[in-house]
């Protein structure tokens, strides 16, 4: 009897002594969500806006990537594919304009010339005026933190501009970082050159594959540059405190059915002579692009002229924005009044009641700048637009807006307001894992007024001028710690009793399980994107309009029907595949 004690005890013993080694090096391999950080400087001609930090270049995996000629500059998340960056030389036609502010990257000619690819596509925006070419990509790193994603699908461009909706042409401010695909790589293949192709990585791609997040997922909320609130972008998870359920959700990342467009106020009297308006969209329901790299509201026309007619702005002629009336008191009611505008959205998963995203008008007073005019104008950002429908960065101060490629799913949700402490409702990084289909967000209805709190002015009545200037909340919305490190300590708890080898075998077979989801997942995307056999008789065809498809997914025309398709030919027989055919 007292030989069994024994035996018991030192197997628990053992077992506990796993466990806290399991949990010492643990974080070192588990999966984890990558938090993108945002540079603090924000930028015109049509915002402020935020961007992200991301540094460019390096190809010697040997050597720290400081050592290596990198340069550092901010970029627009959003689209798809290739990130797009921009040479200096671009930006010589556009002198005295914030063409480049973001930072220019000329890459290295030591690293060029290491470089295989001759693939010169050109991209194009028309929701934003942006238009792109002269363009190599090169397969360089690209680091984000102190995470290099080495041969990195770049864009380098020689050209670029933006035709501003009065037909104004100012060069490119910033270039855009690719949130992902529906691969996690681009493939290029050599003419001739069987079996031979060249891989670029797409960032959060390549950190999926290297198992460094648990799913090949995005989560983003832009934030305002106007109320310092800074934005929020993970991937393979998301920020939870920028997310007030219930969440939309959607398929096609660049498709989602946008019911109505209303006005309301969330508390006090309405500045308006109403006190709610529906039925703003027309003409009625339509599919809409949420596009974090457009700055406007792109809607059509008779939508922003209904919305003019309601507000104190005035459209310009010249200028074909429309202009907030800055000397009408009205103006200045309404944006530091709790009135918005809202865009409801059909129920998500599980839910009954259609989901309605108010952006407030505070987040609504923008300001344009050099080249647009030359001195600055606070602008309402409804620009009129024949095509479908796109919601760029006006509305996404407001909005969260997420994806797991892999799940084929894309998420819209109310953001909160700036809080208190400008953080939302508190920073709560949650990860996303494999194949999931669905995310939480805070659910209440009070989240909204209070992020807001503090940052507008409820109106005591109507007739008067009079403002109260609403308290600022002094408890900043601490949301409770997650469940996670309960059922840590639950964990621990039960790893102490003599059921800690028990759970390391659950804990082994489950480990085991989800690496093998995550490779057949993994090898599912890689048959897809398998090379498309060349044609012979051809000629040496970049597929010019295919470049577009990366990155302007808002435009049906430049779409791609599938992967197949990203595989981009270099038409050349040489071993080294270096020849420039243009
Ligand atoms: C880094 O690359 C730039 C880009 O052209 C080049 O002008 C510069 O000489 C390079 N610097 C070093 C230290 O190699
Ligand atoms: C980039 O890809 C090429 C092949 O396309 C490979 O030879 C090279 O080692 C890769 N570079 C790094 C740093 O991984
Ligand atoms: C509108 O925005 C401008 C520029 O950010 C700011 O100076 C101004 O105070 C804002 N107006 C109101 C009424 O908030
Ligand atoms: C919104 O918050 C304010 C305090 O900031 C409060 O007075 C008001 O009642 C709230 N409104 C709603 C609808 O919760
Ligand atoms: C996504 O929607 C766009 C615009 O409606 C459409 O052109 C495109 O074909 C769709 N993509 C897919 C993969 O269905």
């Amino acid at each position: 009897m007292s030989y069994l004690n024994y035996d018991m005890n030192s197997i628990a013993a053992i077992a506990l002594l796993i466990l806290y080694f399991l949990a010492l090096i643990g974080p070192a391999f588990a999966a984890q969500r990558f938090i993108v950080p945002w540079d603090t400087n924000k930028f015109g001609p049509d915002g402020p806006w935020q961007a992200v930090r991301i540094t460019l270049g390096g190809d010697d995996k040997s050597k720290f990537i400081e050592t290596q000629n990198v340069t550092q500059i901010s970029a627009y998340p959003g689209g798809s594919w290739t990130s797009i960056t921009f040479k200096k030389s671009a930006c010589t036609e556009y002198p005295n304009t914030l063409c480049g502010v973001g930072g220019t990257w000329d890459p290295d000619p030591d690293q060029l010339d290491r470089q295989h690819i001759f693939y010169s596509p050109s991209w194009e925006n028309k929701a934003s005026g942006f238009y792109a070419n002269d363009s190599r990509i090169v397969a360089l790193g690209l680091t984000i933190g102190t995470t290099t994603v080495w041969n990195a699908s770049l864009g380098s461009c020689s050209t670029g501009s933006i035709t501003y909706p009065n037909g104004k042409v100012g060069g490119v401010p910033l270039g855009i970082l690719a949130l992902g695909a529906e691969d996690t790589k681009q493939t290029f293949t050599i003419r001739d050159t069987v079996g031979s192709a060249i891989f670029a990585a797409l960032f959060p791609g390549q950190l999926y594959k290297d198992n460094a997040i648990p799913s090949y997922s995005y989560g983003l909320h832009i934030g305002s540059a106007a109320f310092d609130y800074p934005g929020s972008l993970a991937f393979g998870g998301y920020n939870k405190g920028r997310v007030i359920g219930p969440v939309v959700s959607f398929q096609n990342a660049s498709t989602v059915d946008l019911l109505d467009i209303g006005i309301g106020v969330e508390a006090g009297a309405s500045p308006f002579p109403f006190d709610k308006k529906d039925k703003l969209l027309s003409p009625g329901q339509s599919k809409v692009n949420p596009d974090p790299t457009a700055p406007y509201l792109s809607l059509p026309g008779e939508t922003c002229d209904d919305l003019a007619k309601i507000l104190p702005v005035t459209y310009d002629q010249s200028l074909k924005y429309y202009l907030w009336n800055v000397d009408d008191p009205l103006f200045t009611k309404i944006v530091s009044s709790p009135a918005y505008l809202s865009f409801t959205f059909p129920p998500g998963p599980g839910g009954s009641d259609n989901v309605i995203i108010k952006v407030p008008f505070a987040l609504l007073n923008l300001t344009l700048e050099r080249p647009i005019t030359d001195i600055p104008k606070q602008y309402f950002p409804c620009v009129p637009y024949g095509d479908s429908p796109v919601l760029g960065r006006a509305f996404l101060q407001a909005a969260f807006l997420g994806r797991n490629w892999n799940a084929k799913t894309s998420w819209l949700a109310q953001a909160p307001g700036p809080g208190t402490a400008r953080v939302g409702l508190g920073d709560q990084y949650t990860d996303i894992s494999d194949g999931e289909t669905l995310i939480e967000g805070y659910k209440g209805s009070d989240y909204f007024n209070q992020s807001w709190s503090g940052h507008w002015s409820i109106i005591q009545d109507y007739g008067t001028n009079e403002t109260q200037q609403d308290k600022p909340n002094n408890n900043p919305h601490n949301p409770p710690s997650k469940g996670l490190s309960k059922a840590a300590k639950a964990g621990i708890s039960v790893g102490a009793a003599l059921g800690a080898t028990l759970l390391l075998g659950v804990l082994a077979f489950y480990w085991r399980n989800r690496a093998a989801r995550k490779k057949a997942r993994v090898q599912e995307l890689e048959t897809r994107s398998q090379a498309v056999p060349y044609d012979q008789n051809g000629p040496p065809n970049y597929y010019p309009s295919q470049g577009k498809a990366y990155f302007n997914a808002s435009s049906p025309r430049y779409e791609l029907p599938d992967m197949g398709a990203q595989t981009v030919e270099i038409p050349d027989t040489s071993t080294s595949g270096a020849r420039h055919l243009q």
